[in-house]
């Protein structure tokens, strides 16, 4: 869950595009109708980062008076902050623990199947947060939280999954990109709909977060109608006929011996290549560093205080003197959503080590603008439009690098073996990110003040030069020269590694 977290999903690897294009094949209305259905997941997602931003203080009321009718006593500020952080950030543990489970709910249900029943979590997350307030129940809202993080956590690694495998090649990077379109568009109408004149108000909040189960019904009456991915039949579950039908289906060729073709030469390179476990990764020397990269680059998109903005900016605008935050709550859900389209251009273009480059530095003197606009606010007041516009340019920046760049790293550092294994790892590592800035932002702001942006600036510097010093260029580079690269660098590798260490490092296991 990109920028968001989340936001970036693991997106198809660009190594896996690079076939000539087969222009027989184009788009139909079976794709289009299953990539829509498909990707109403990431719009249920992407609405469930941003719907907590804009109703905080509405919410947190009616904890007060729920706290206030339980114990007789007003809450105390800590305890409401405390429960407050844990509803949002919640999202994440859910994500997390469900990331890890993508790989083996996917195999076992197909991924038509895993994203239908993955809906049963969506309506009992919803169910529970619409309700909450009826029920009088802080608890009904966090346990909500945690199931619909959890939904997401699944659709996070689902959908891309599905799309990736039901496109044709020519269009796999194209409609790859529609998970992270959808879910910036997710969290904006969630921005949106969180006006107090929309649905942001006392009597309706519970409907803002209720609505959540929408998306989830309307693909339910659609996907009957969506073919199973023709990757899953036939190269997990070697049913030749039925991936035939439905190739015959996504295409509307009646001729799908090329693509079929293709698919039996992607099976044989992946008998070829041993799987990688987890464990194995982390044992394996020659491992070491592609994991240290992926993982650091996981944490400079969740530690450059991304989701700060995404869950808190209403509080943030609102500190900064702003007479209409939510309306620069949604400026900024706009921007990102902006910048996702103008980041799909660039990534295809530009160097990804260039762009995550550009993409830290610019958020890093966005947080000092901040930081300097709202230490000077009440001796300029024009400064609170100042540090809107730094809040603004720090999510354009962070949709040019780190919101989609480690992302495409992490699958370009690795081959197929391997990287299963790599994307998981990444996965927790985003996620338990996710958690820390959910849970701690709002205490680290009253603690600090205006300052707690410079907290940010010193970590996305930090990551600057961990980047520039340690991470290889990889956008059209093989596996092999990427590896070449890393036994350049001896400082954190072996010497005498040779190529055929990864054979060595994991005879061991699959002979046991
Ligand atoms: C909780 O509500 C009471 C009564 O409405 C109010 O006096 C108190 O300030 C509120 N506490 C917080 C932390 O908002």
């Amino acid at each position: 869950m990109r920028g968001v977290h989340l936001q970036g999903a693991p997106l198809v690897s660009p190594q896996e595009d690079e076939v000539p294009p087969d222009t027989r094949s184009g788009i139909t209305s079976t794709l289009v109708l299953s990539v829509f259905t498909a990707v109403l997941g990431s719009l249920q997602c992407g609405y469930n980062i941003g719907v907590i931003n804009a109703p905080q203080k509405i919410i947190e009321q009616n904890y007060n008076a729920t706290w206030l009718a339980r114990h007789n006593a007003s809450i105390e500020l800590s305890t409401l902050t405390t429960l407050w952080s844990l509803s949002v950030a919640i999202f994440s543990i859910g994500g997390m623990i469900s990331s890890f489970l993508v790989g083996v709910v996917s195999e076992w249900l197909g991924r038509k199947r895993a994203m239908i029943i993955n809906n049963a979590l969506a309506f009992l997350g919803g169910a529970l947060m619409g309700l909450a307030k009826l029920g009088c129940s802080y608890e009904m809202m966090i346990l909500g939280r945690f199931l619909i993080g959890a939904y997401s956590g699944l659709v996070s690694g689902l959908v891309p999954m599905y799309v990736g495998e039901i496109s044709p090649t020519h269009l796999r990077g194209a409609l790859g990109t529609l998970h992270q379109l959808a879910l910036v568009i997710g969290i904006l109408i969630a921005q949106v709909f969180g006006l107090d004149s929309l649905l942001g108000s006392p009597e309706l909040w519970p409907l803002l977060l209720g609505l959540t189960v929408a998306p989830s019904a309307l693909q339910l009456v659609l996907f009957p109608f969506c073919p199973e991915s023709p990757r899953y039949l036939y190269i997990i579950r070697n049913k030749e006929s039925k991936a035939k039908e439905s190739l015959k289906r996504l295409t509307g060729c009646s001729d799908v011996s090329e693509a079929l073709t293709e698919m039996k030469e992607e099976k044989r390179r992946m008998d070829m290549e041993r799987k990688v476990s987890i464990t194995q990764l982390f044992r394996c020397r020659i491992y070491r560093q592609p994991l240290l990269i992926a993982v650091v680059l996981q944490l400079s998109q969740q530690l450059s205080g991304i989701n700060a903005i995404f869950y808190y900016s209403t509080s943030i605008f609102e500190s900064a003197g702003l007479e209409q935050p939510v309306f620069a709550t949604i400026g900024a859900g706009a921007i990102n959503a902006a910048f996702t389209v103008v980041s799909l251009f660039l990534v295809e273009r530009a160097g990804r080590r260039t762009l995550h480059l550009v993409g830290l530095a610019g958020m890093m003197v966005c947080a000092v603008v901040m930081t300097a606009a709202l230490v000077y606010l009440d001796r300029v007041p024009a400064m609170s439009y100042i540090s809107m516009v730094a809040i603004f340019g720090f999510v354009a920046f962070f949709e040019i690098g780190p919101g989609p760049i480690p992302w495409f790293i992490v699958a370009e550092l690795f081959s197929q073996g391997p990287r299963p294994a790599a994307m998981a790892v990444a996965g927790g590592c985003n996620w338990t990110c996710n958690f820390i800035i959910g849970m701690a932002f709002q205490s680290m702001a009253d603690a600090c003040g205006p300052y707690v942006f410079l907290i940010f600036a010193a970590l996305l510097l930090g990551f600057f030069l961990f980047t520039y010093f340690k991470v290889p260029e990889t956008r059209g580079r093989t596996f092999d020269q990427i590896a070449a690269a890393f036994r350049r660098t001896p400082s954190l590798l072996d010497h005498e590694v040779k190529p055929s260490t990864e054979l060595d490092c994991l005879g061991p296991d699959d002979n046991a």
